[in-house]
């Protein structure tokens, strides 16, 4: 979690540079943030607020009045010691000796703060990460270099981590577990690292990928070093194809909202794939001894879809489990196990750590990610691109869609049936085409204004579209803050029945298929209890209070279903007065544990 952004070149407005750059990173974090700036005569200045730096427009006059060409950013979702200002980010030595930012957690801080503190060292903040500082500082007379990697030697746990000091014209950072790009514009001599690609796309599209256990020192160039081996590296320059636009949001006055929107086309880049590939890890399933789809929240209910897609179409047992529960499974993995892995940004670090493990058991590992530069996508043996564009609303929508689309390819393809499965998406990316406009929209805000104040509210759904029920669950709650349970519609009446009151709403995704009538009266069961019933189906009911109309999709279903519930839960959020981009307490990857 967290947004880094840093930038060392010939431009004299670095901390105004990195200022713009690190908005573009607040979807990571946006508890607090901070600025470093080392001016020309090598002082470092430091600024920080509680607060989205949304709200910054400017920063201090001293930050800017000299001219400076390093510094660095921090946008914090906090792990350790409260939002303040003492522990945003970056974090300092008592002489402003080195300065520092990171993302991750330091997991032995407890003892190391303790080591540092008896050695006289003075703590400022409650963070893990203050330590860093410290520990650099213990050996800043090897120079900043040597003393950083004496650092990384003691930590444990996760970490990105950029330094400065006083006394040297460079900037420091590594990386194990957390993501760290550094962008390069050699024509302008430029260097930027961020956490992200779409941050620093205005200045350049080249990259270059620092791995983990690698560290990159930037001052008359660029350097790249192994730190296991302290051997240099060479690495290539990759040129992005995104687009500084994509990552924008254009007239929208919300990612979220246009995001939504953006379904009109990413469902069919999703399923413009190369067959081979996906035929390759078709081949791949049939020929695994088990295969364990894996996944984070909503990835995670996309995982539990793809247990039912490959039950139906392929007529096949493909297990799910989520990424931080997967452990206890690792017993019986072997190499001839195959795990898919599902991420939007492929950073998260349950599912990492559970890929990690697996490897260790010789399993295979194919990814479904969207963010292709990603530490999932570097590290599985197969890549499956979603190609939604870059995912900025902390609630996940057209990667969502695009994951499942994914998953239905090669269920088909597992079957043999891969052109049907192109066909039947390719139609239900057309029919996504109609319904998304601002009529539909207006529409469901209807029902939003009817809802708002209600304290909870319930989604039920069978077979394809039981997890799209845990998934509506997920979504309402990030963005609308009231309380929602997703439920398998036939479990209701073991016990959950008992939650539903007068007028309490109900949503009931009610595909056309074999669990139509099922599911329905599951809904007039919450109806006889005072229930308000919302019935999201191709066809009208009587029974339902509110109709939202989906089309026919068929195996396609749990893509229709979700998407007026993403829609929902927007408008609710308007109505709240959330902003739906950042909802609290969430950043948009969790790559803690
Ligand atoms: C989705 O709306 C959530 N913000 C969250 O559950 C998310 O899906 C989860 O953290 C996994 O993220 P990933 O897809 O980047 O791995
Ligand atoms: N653990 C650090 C803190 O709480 C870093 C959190 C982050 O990644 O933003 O400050």
């Amino acid at each position: 979690m967290c947004g880094i952004f840093a930038y060392f070149g010939p431009k004299d407005n670095a901390g105004e540079l990195v200022l713009e750059g690190l908005k573009k990173l607040e979807y990571r974090g946006y508890d607090s943030w901070g600025i470093v700036c080392k001016n020309e005569d090598g002082e470092t200045i430091i600024e920080k607020h509680v607060g989205k730096i949304s709200d910054a427009n400017e920063l201090r006059p001293e930050l800017t009045e000299k001219p400076s060409h390093i510094a660095i950013g921090h946008s914090r979702w906090a792990t350790h010691g409260g939002v303040t200002e003492a522990n945003a980010h970056p974090h300092t030595t008592e002489n402003m000796d080195v300065t520092i930012v990171h993302n991750g957690i330091l997991e032995n801080y407890l003892e190391l703060r303790k080591e540092l503190q008896e050695k006289g060292h003075k703590f400022t903040s409650e963070t893990d990460t203050e330590v860093f500082a410290h520990l650099i500082e213990e050996n800043i007379d090897k120079g900043l270099e040597e003393a950083f990697k004496l650092a990384l030697e003691k930590a444990e746990g996760r970490y990105a981590l950029l330094a400065i000091t006083k006394d040297e014209n460079k900037i420091v950072a590594a990386r194990r577990g957390s993501p760290l790009i550094v962008g390069i514009n050699k024509e302008n001599k430029e260097y930027f690292i961020a956490s992200d690609i779409p941050a620093f796309l205005k200045h350049t599209n080249n990259v270059m990928y620092l791995d983990d256990e690698q560290m990159v020192v930037l001052n008359d160039g660029v350097k790249f070093f192994d730190l296991k081996t302290d051997q240099p590296i060479e690495k290539r320059i990759v040129e992005i194809e995104w687009d500084e636009q994509s990552a924008e949001k254009g007239n929208f006055e919300y990612f979220m909202l246009k995001e939504i929107t953006e379904q009109k086309e990413t469902l069919a880049r999703a399923i413009n794939q190369d067959d081979d590939l996906i035929r390759e890890v078709a081949q791949a399933i049939n020929g695994a001894f088990g295969t364990y789809i894996i996944g984070c929240g909503t990835a995670g209910k996309v995982g539990m879809v793809g247990t039912y897609l490959f039950s139906h179409i392929a007529k096949k047992h493909i297990n799910f489990m989520f990424g931080s529960e997967f452990g206890s499974f690792l017993p019986f993995m072997t190499d001839k196990s195959l795990m898919i892995a599902i991420s939007q940004s492929g950073e998260t670090a349950d599912t990492l750590e559970a890929i990690e493990e697996a490897k260790k058991k010789g399993v295979k590992i194919v990814s479904i990610v969207n963010v292709e530069s990603s530490t999932m996508a570097r590290i599985s043996d197969i890549v499956i691109p979603i190609k939604a564009g870059p995912e900025k609303a902390v609630a996940s929508t057209k990667a969502t869609t695009s994951q499942i689309a994914i998953l239905e390819l090669l269920a088909y393809a597992c079957a043999g049936k891969l052109d049907e499965g192109k066909k039947l998406l390719v139609e239900t990316a057309s029919q996504i085409n109609d319904m998304l406009n601002p009529r539909y929209e207006q529409y469901i805000r209807k029902l939003a204004e009817k809802i708002k104040d209600v304290e909870s509210m319930y989604i039920i759904g069978k077979d394809l579209n039981y997890p799209m029920a845990l998934e509506a669950a997920i979504k309402l709650q990030e963005v609308s803050y009231i309380h929602a349970e997703g439920f398998a519609g036939g479990e209701l009446k073991h016990g959950p029945i008992a939650l539903i009151s007068e007028g309490t709403p109900c949503i009931a995704l009610i595909a056309n298929d074999h669990t139509k009538q099922e599911t329905l009266s599951n809904a007039i069961e919450v109806k006889a209890r005072g229930g308000y019933i919302i019935g999201v189906s191709p066809q009208n009911n009587e029974n339902f209070d509110f109709w939202i109309k989906v089309p026919d999709a068929g195996m396609a279903s749990p893509i229709i279903s979700i998407i007026p519930i993403q829609i929902l839960a927007y408008q609710l959020a308007i109505l709240r007065e959330n902003n739906p981009d950042m909802p609290r307490n969430l950043a948009k990857s969790v790559t803690v544990k």
